[in-house]
């Protein structure tokens, strides 16, 4: 089976915080605190909409990437407060956030909808992050693997193994996310491998994944943990073998914590890169 380098990714999910001045302060910082560093993860902001053109321009001679927090998957249209993937595209966005428990527990978002944001942003050329994540009623009951993976199928379940070689997911039990209680980094370990094979399950099904050299091994997909990621968390949790970096939101939001975050990452950066090339040897 081919070795594949699962990529590392470092989010920050600003939600609905930072101006435009606030939020080219906070790239300013998180650009000076990096210079220089080598072995750094992906890393990606997510600012909120009026903030992404600032922000683009803020991050043109650098490597970090950013996207949007959410998407409609029409190109345009009557659709009053919302924002398309040709807009996104315009602005030169790479990525987008789709499904977060924030949209599907606030803004009506579902099972339903998630394949058509996700189809419409592998389109345009966006690479998606796909949020899943149980509520704490529905892990008490013993229902975690079942609604994640319910989640997971029902966003992937059509794409082609090219598309799904594109896309990342981020494994958020809604429980953990603000609450300054993170996920036990184990247990965190086990619902991200669930989730890789589910969708290493996706691609069984397919008939372009043979042909395609992908083995029905989800193994190149990014899985990230997000809920309550701090600088004080982030290296027991990335030591665990199915979790490829982080979705952090309110640790995002001041650049020191997101800078630690970021190089807490590069020991697995550095890791991820060894085992690969003995691998290959
Ligand atoms: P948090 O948010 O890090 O503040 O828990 C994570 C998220 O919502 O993506």
């Amino acid at each position: 089976m081919k070795n594949v380098q699962r990529q590392v990714i470092i989010a920050g999910n600003w939600k609905m915080y930072k101006t435009v001045k606030q939020a080219t302060t906070l790239v300013d910082e998180i650009l000076s605190a990096i210079a220089g560093e080598k072995n750094l993860p992906e890393i990606v902001l997510f600012p909120p909409f009026t903030a992404l053109s600032a922000v683009e321009k803020s991050l043109k001679k650098s490597t970090i990437k950013f996207g949007a927090q959410n998407m409609d998957w029409h190109d345009e249209g009557a659709f009053t407060g919302e924002i398309s993937p040709l807009m996104l595209v315009d602005l030169n966005a790479q990525y987008v956030l789709i499904g977060h428990s924030e949209r599907r527990q606030h803004f009506g978002e579902t099972n339903g909808t998630t394949p058509l944001r996700i189809k419409a942003a592998l389109s345009h050329g966006l690479k998606p992050i796909l949020c899943v994540g149980e509520l704490i009623d529905e892990r008490e009951a013993g229902l975690t693997d079942a609604v994640v993976s319910r989640q997971v199928g029902a966003a992937l379940g059509d794409l082609t193994a090219d598309q799904l070689a594109k896309i990342a997911i981020a494994y958020e039990p809604v429980w953990a996310i603000g609450t300054g209680n993170h996920c036990a980094a184990a247990e965190a370990n086990r619902v991200c491998a669930m989730i890789r094979k589910t969708v290493a399950s996706l691609l069984a099904r397919l008939e372009d994944t043979a042909t395609k050299g992908l083995q029905m091994n989800a193994n190149y997909l990014p899985v990230l943990y997000g809920g309550s990621v701090k600088s004080s968390n982030i290296a027991e949790l990335i030591k665990e073998e199915h979790i490829d970096g982080a979705l952090v939101g309110g640790a995002s939001l001041v650049a020191e914590e997101f800078v630690s975050i970021i190089k807490a990452a590069q020991a697995r950066v550095k890791r991820t890169a060894k085992a690969t090339s003995a691998a290959s040897r």
